[in-house]
């Protein structure tokens, strides 16, 4: 049986705090899965941060190809965060094929 003391809550949050408590070696459980696709570009990055900072207990997952244009740099703020993913796109073509790094 686990001790109490392990025990923390997903948002941080005191005894009254209703949502699932877990231990550090448990993967967080997520009210909602959010994927943004093309979030490493100049507008949804911020729809990124965003959503990362204001929602923390939805996993927000960022899938992008990180062409030219994209830039991982907007990004920094949230990179660390428990509710965010980053997935490099290495090949999409839909419908059909989805290749991940
Ligand atoms: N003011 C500024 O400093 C500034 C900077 C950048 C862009 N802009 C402008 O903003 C406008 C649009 O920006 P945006 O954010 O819509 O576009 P963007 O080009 O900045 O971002 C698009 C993102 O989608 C990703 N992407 C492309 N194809 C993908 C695929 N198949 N799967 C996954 N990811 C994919 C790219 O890697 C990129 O990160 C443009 O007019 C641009 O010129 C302005």
């Amino acid at each position: 049986m686990r001790s109490r003391a392990a025990r923390r809550c997903v948002c941080g949050g005191d005894e009254g705090c209703r949502r699932k408590a877990r231990t550090m070696s448990e993967p967080a459980v997520f009210e909602k899965r959010l994927l943004v696709t093309g979030g490493a570009g100049f507008i949804a990055s911020h729809v990124v941060v965003s959503l990362v900072k204001n929602y923390p207990n939805y996993l927000i997952i960022n899938l992008d190809k990180l062409n030219y244009c994209a830039s991982l740099k907007n990004l920094e703020t949230v990179s660390e965060k428990e509710n965010y993913k980053f997935i490099q796109v290495i090949k999409a073509s839909f419908p059909g094929n989805l290749t991940l790094y």
